[in-house]
């Protein structure tokens, strides 16, 4: 890690190489946004139609905004908040616009409340792969296993402890500072994680379902998509590529100057969107041959990966490897999280990183206490139908992550002089940079408002 002599980053320190600060966000848009969300959420929302409405939403809302956000972050080098603040002032514009950083902080930590939630759901797995207790499953079992009377989701106590490992744990790491550990782990892991996925989505491709999975994952049949799927798939491109909210902004704070960011943004962006592709591969040939509903929610990756393990001689190996690297990706993404908010406290406080880390965990770890009861103690208490975990999901996810990226893209596209702007961006040519600055303005603010303002209803051409 270099010491730059500007002042925010001789702070919190700068990545060490380009390749390092492409394996911190891969990290950090690998997650279970990829493995549990994707699928599950193609699943619930008709499969064909939502995926390639998400995979028009990263082309065209992500990856511009991707650009954006991460140009806003070297610009300002420091927490979203000090960094919106202080481009604004640079900028002459209205100080109002530190407000979307604030809104970014109070999102992540809303985000790593629940995702906690999920991932201590993959330490579960992790000590029952282990332990051999997801040996010859059966479809009935596998189901049981997580969504029965007496399984894993009905158990508060179980919840509550994975919960609380996983926060300590993240907490802990953010608390040494992101960037030691972080490289080394994602590294080595994330290519073993895609590597495993490629074998997976391999395998699931024999399999007697492979034909009709395929068909519901890549074929669009519109007329089973909704408006709010619609959402989902916008909402979800956000998600997946950790958008909106000021992760990637704090992470291009500690990127050195020379890195073109164009380059790198499309490197990610293409990771994450491959990953996401695999999951799916792997998991939609699972739920046809099994005969079990693509639409069945938040359960789906849980009850069709280990199904297929089971079929395995090296079944319990490979469960075990595979939810070690889920678990693993999950805490790089949580890392970036709660860098947001973390980097903010330490340049308002100047306390040590490691106690704010701490103290920050504890409150998230808090806030997420209703998620983990969200399938047992309070599985009563729904809104829409929905308990609370979708419910915190579907606000940060749907709601808050593409309205933060609404107004990044009008900061950058409208807000920032051009030379600024072209200075930060040495990466592109004169053309792409053009066609970027038109998506950044006009085309992911248009799309996005006109998504929202379908959903509310104001827009019906459904
Ligand atoms: N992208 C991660 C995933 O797919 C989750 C994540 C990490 C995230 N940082 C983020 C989501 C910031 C939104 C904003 O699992």
């Amino acid at each position: 890690m270099q010491r730059s002599s500007t002042s925010a980053a001789s702070l919190h320190g700068l990545w060490s190489t380009r390749l390092a600060f492409i394996l911190a966000a891969t990290g950090s848009a690998v997650g279970l946004g990829n493995i549990w969300g994707f699928p599950y959420k193609a699943g619930a929302n008709g499969g064909g139609a939502f995926v390639l409405i998400y995979l028009g939403c990263v082309l065209l809302i992500g990856l511009p905004i991707l650009i954006a956000e991460i140009t806003l972050g070297r610009k300002g080098r420091s927490s979203p908040i000090t960094t919106m603040a202080t481009i604004a002032r640079r900028e002459n514009r209205s100080p109002a616009w530190a407000l979307v950083g604030a809104m970014g902080v109070l999102c992540g930590v809303l985000i790593l409340s629940f995702y906690s939630v999920v991932a201590g759901w993959t330490l579960e797995y992790l000590q029952l792969a282990i332990s051999g207790g997801l040996n010859g499953l059966n479809k009935e079992r596998a189901v049981a296993l997580l969504e029965g009377e007496n399984g894993i989701l009905a158990s508060p106590t179980r919840q509550v402890i994975w919960h609380s490992v996983f926060m300590i744990l993240t907490a802990l790491i953010v608390g040494r500072g992101v960037k030691q550990g972080l490289e080394s782990a994602v590294k080595l892991l994330m290519p073993m994680l895609a590597i495993m996925l490629v074998g997976m989505a391999i395998y699931s491709l024999t399999l007697p379902g492979a034909g009709e999975g395929l068909r519901f994952l890549f074929k669009p049949d519109f007329s089973e998509l909704k408006t709010a799927g619609v959402l989902a798939a916008m909402g979800q491109a956000f998600f997946s590529l950790s958008l909106g909210m000021g992760a990637i902004m704090a992470y291009g704070a500690y990127l050195p100057r020379d890195v073109s960011i164009p380059k790198t943004a499309a490197i990610v962006a293409g990771f994450d969107t491959s990953v996401a592709l695999l999951a799916g591969i792997a998991i939609f040939p699972i739920v046809y041959t099994y005969g079990l509903e693509p639409g069945s929610g938040p359960g789906l990756v849980f009850v069709t990966l280990p199904l297929a393990f089971a079929q395995s001689p090296i079944g319990q190996f490979l469960a075990c490897v595979f939810f070690l690297l889920l678990f693993t990706a999950a805490l790089t993404s949580a890392l970036s999280l709660m860098e947001p908010a973390t980097a903010w406290l330490v340049e308002k406080t100047k306390m040590d990183r490691f106690e704010i880390a701490l103290g920050l965990g504890f409150v998230i770890w808090l806030i997420g206490i209703p998620s983990a009861l969200a399938y047992n103690v309070l599985s009563g208490a729904t809104l829409f139908d929905k308990p609370i975990l979708d419910l915190v999901d579907g606000l940060t996810t749907n709601i808050m992550l593409p309205l933060g990226g609404l107004f990044i893209a009008l900061f950058v596209g409208w807000k920032i002089s051009k030379a600024n702007l072209q200075n930060e961006l040495h990466g592109f040519s004169a053309r792409s940079y053009t066609v970027w600055l038109w998506l950044v303005r006009v085309v992911a603010p248009a799309a996005i408002v006109f998504i929202f303002l379908q959903e509310i209803g104001l827009l019906n051409f459904s």
